[in-house]
């Protein structure tokens, strides 16, 4: 995880504050050298944590090594410390305010970062920023906030803001400063990260400038953003300690996918109404004519968040009647493709703060189009960012693997086209089959998550393997694709999802006796093809462990092994059919000895490119 993390804490009459950061390695291999916090000089005259990269760092660091600075690791970030010490020693007046010396640093920097300063000439201080990367403060008080809203105060003339001795800040106290075991500051890049300790954040925004002095906290931005927003608002968090604790389960990925019954009903909660066979998304409802007057669908994200754009495309494509194109947000950006004012861009994320599906928003929106969040956490870049948007409600997922997430964006994005689809009177039947197979759903799932034990014994003959294949077609070529992924994020095991139409055209090549092959082989409109694609796999002695509806003699007769799954109305049984291969990866990786929560090389927000 990319937490950074500052904790400061007001006693009697000292202040005490500390900053750490889990670095996720962009430039520089992870190595005690290249560990944060990066210092100014041996005398740690400044220290400073980044999450984030640096774009411009080589010129910046160039510019100082020819000002005679050393360097002592290999990362982007180094050159922070050093530019606010070289421009803290070249200041024209001997008073300047920390988070004066941040502005300028800041002004000086190119890509993503949040940032946390502290100094020896600055005792008892912290200043904090960010552009890009997300950061949030927790606040923390034995008393009422003496205020909800925090004003911002801006820099005088739009010139390098020089602070006088006797400036006088108008800082907001967020308690009586006669007592001051009063309050606690929490800077961190995730609301996770400090739930244990307070629920009252405030979210920065970009060029923000947070200080804590004193026990206060002050807000500035530079005076060319004066107009903007004049408030940061102190939020409430609902998410509870109990929601983001293990529980009885071994890892928070398990407990993840045994929340699906209820995750998936929370996806639906006041939207559906199943008397009336309505769905209503009340972040959409005002964007409706307007969405569906567009030209095309555009579904964007990553990972896990991309998959559940291909899982839904076909109902979308049915039921909105509009083209629909998925896309990862790295490829879209690389073929900076076209995008008009009248295409529907949705930008798909569990955190909310991937980069390159923010980049991807930002882009859409310089097009013109309008743009909506699908994302599981509020107050997120993205759900800020986009003109409207659609929570998941799947509660807060800890584990890095994506899993309750990934069937929440899926309902989410099928209850999207249900509301798209209310006036078409041809497709009013279709509507009343998904609606009532969205209903059904929890208890299904429940039933398939009895199939655990099972499962487990499966992987108990599969963990030694170097190889597992997943394939299938049509609603659950998705499954195939986030199945396989499951499975090499957490288990290191090789894995691909294969679209069984494809087979003919090169995987065949790898199927003998020895490769696992799971098939999924469901009663859908591609039920025979996948039969034919089985066929392909038996007649090369494939041993294929397939995943198919209860009762069907013709498929057991063919399999080494069968995982019996109930059925559901075709566009929604990829949500049933995924579990399976979720708990499979889970139990893979448990075998095989490995960190389920945290594998290896990975984060669960990736806030860089
Ligand atoms: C896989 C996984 C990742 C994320 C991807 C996007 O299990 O978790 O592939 O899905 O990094 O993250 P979000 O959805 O937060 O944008």
């Amino acid at each position: 995880m990319c937490f950074t993390f500052l904790l400061l804490i007001r006693k009697s009459l000292d202040t005490h504050f500390g900053i750490a950061h889990t670095r996720w390695a962009t430039h520089g291999e992870p190595s005690a050298v290249n560990c944060h916090p990066h210092r100014s000089d041996k005398n740690n005259e400044f220290v400073v944590i980044h999450n984030g990269i640096i774009t411009n760092y080589k010129e910046l660091r160039k510019y100082l090594i020819s000002k005679g600075y050393e360097f002592e690791s290999e990362t982007d970030t180094e050159v922070i410390p050093k530019l606010i010490k070289y421009v803290y020693d070249n200041r024209e007046n001997d008073y300047v305010s920390f988070s004066t010396l941040v502005e300028l640093v800041i002004q000086q920097l190119e890509g993503a970062f949040a940032l946390v300063f502290k100094s020896v000439h600055f005792p008892g201080e912290a200043v904090a920023t960010r552009r890009g990367s997300p950061l949030l403060i927790g606040v923390r008080s034995k008393y009422e906030l003496s205020t909800e809203q925090i004003p911002i105060q801006y820099n005088s003339n739009g010139k390098s803001p020089r602070a006088s001795k006797n400036r006088v800040d108008s800082t907001v106290a967020l308690h009586s400063v006669s007592d001051r075991k009063a309050v606690e500051f929490y800077f961190a890049s995730d609301a996770s990260a400090i739930i244990e300790h307070t629920n009252k954040v405030i979210y920065l925004q970009d060029d923000d400038i947070a200080a804590v002095a004193e026990g206060k906290l002050s807000l500035h931005r530079m005076s060319r953003c004066a107009g903007e927003d004049p408030v940061r608002a102190i939020q409430t968090l609902q998410m509870e300690l109990q929601q983001i604790m293990k529980g009885n389960f071994k890892a928070f990925m398990q407990k993840e996918i045994f929340e699906q019954p209820e995750s998936v009903f929370n996806t639906m909660r006041g939207r559906i109404c199943f008397d009336t066979n309505t769905v209503v998304l009340g972040g959409l409802k005002d964007h409706l004519k307007e969405i569906r007057r567009c030209r095309r669908l555009i579904l964007i994200g990553c990972g896990t968040s991309f998959h559940a754009g291909v899982a839904t495309r076909q109902i979308l494509e049915e039921l909105t009647e509009l083209p629909v194109m998925v896309e990862l947000a790295s490829d879209f950006l690389d073929r900076i493709t076209p995008v008009f004012r009248d295409d529907v861009c949705f930008l798909i994320s569990q955190s909310g703060e991937t980069a390159d599906t923010l980049m991807a928003l930002r882009y859409c929106q310089g097009r013109g189009a309008l743009t909506v969040g699908v994302t599981n956490t509020v107050g997120s870049s993205i759900s800020r960012e986009t003109d409207c948007g659609v929570h998941i409600n799947a509660g807060p997922e800890i584990g890095v693997a994506s899993t309750k997430a990934y069937t929440s964006q899926f309902v989410a994005l099928t209850m999207f086209g249900l509301m798209m689809s209310e006036d078409r009177i041809s497709l009013q039947k279709r509507r009343l089959e998904i609606i009532n197979g969205l209903r059904m759903l929890p208890g299904l799932i429940k039933e398939v998550l009895t199939l655990d034990d099972k499962i487990r014994s499966i992987a108990d003959e599969l963990y030694q393997q170097r190889s597992l294949l997943v394939m299938g077609r049509g609603y659950n070529y998705a499954t195939c694709l986030e199945g396989a992924l499951k499975i090499k994020e957490i288990t290191y095991m090789h894995s691909e999802g294969i679209l069984a139409g494809e087979l003919k055209h090169g995987p065949l090549a790898l199927i003998d006796k020895h490769m696992p092959v799971i098939m999924i082989i469901m009663r859908d409109a591609c039920y025979t093809k996948c039969h034919n694609a089985l066929q392909q796999v038996t007649a090369r002695q494939g041993r294929p462990i397939i995943l198919c509806c209860q009762d069907d003699p013709e498929i057991t007769r063919n399999a080494y092994k069968t995982i019996e799954l109930p059925q559901t109305v075709d566009c929604l049984q990829g949500i049933i059919s995924v579990i399976p291969l979720q708990l499979m990866s889970f139990h893979l990786a448990v075998l095989r000895g490995y960190d389920v929560d945290c594998p290896r090389n990975l984060a669960k927000s990736v806030t860089v490119e």
